[in-house]
């Protein structure tokens, strides 16, 4: 996987500068800086640990804490499929089967057409309704994998 995908290293700088003075600044820091660059790249977590005073393995520590934290660039569109007990018991690793073949690519895995990445999450707040999934910034419920295809298809632009 390519981790030297170029990025805004000056709006990432200006992110950590604006933001290094506030008490709790890592997490507001690391959550914005996903959010523009899309994931969290390595070589800029010196430069986080240096605006914070505090040491790279504490800044390394809490990106892979916390499962929502990218180190590694991803597609235009991230699936999510919960694979949390209860959506276990609602037949979740059959729909995530499902995706990986209809995807061609396993989880933390992107399509050769950069269109869509594969991750596993750990609880949507849809325990009652699984499986669920979430694509970009929206939850879907009871996805059958004929729901998940038709959601895909409605990404890929086909209808
Ligand atoms: S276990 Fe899947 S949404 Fe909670």
């Amino acid at each position: 996987m390519n981790t030297q995908t170029p990025f805004d290293l000056a709006a990432v700088e200006a992110i950590i500068a604006q933001r290094k003075a506030t008490p709790g600044a890592l997490l507001p820091i690391l959550h914005d800086i996903q959010g523009v660059v899309g994931y969290i790249p390595p070589s800029i977590v010196p430069a986080i640990a240096e605006g914070l005073n505090i040491s790279r393995a504490e800044v390394h520590g809490v990106i892979t804490y916390y499962h929502f934290f990218r180190q590694h660039p991803v597609g235009e569109h991230v699936v999510q499929i919960c694979r949390a007990e209860a959506c276990q018991a609602r037949g979740c690793e059959a729909l995530a089967d499902h995706a990986k073949e209809l995807l061609g690519c396993d989880f933390h895995g992107t399509t050769d057409d950069n269109k869509f990445t594969l991750q596993t999450v750990y609880c949507l707040g849809q325990c009652a309704s699984g499986p669920a999934i979430q694509i970009d910034d929206d939850l879907y419920a009871r996805v059958s994998k004929e729901k998940f295809n038709s959601l895909i298809q409605a990404k890929r632009g086909v209808q």
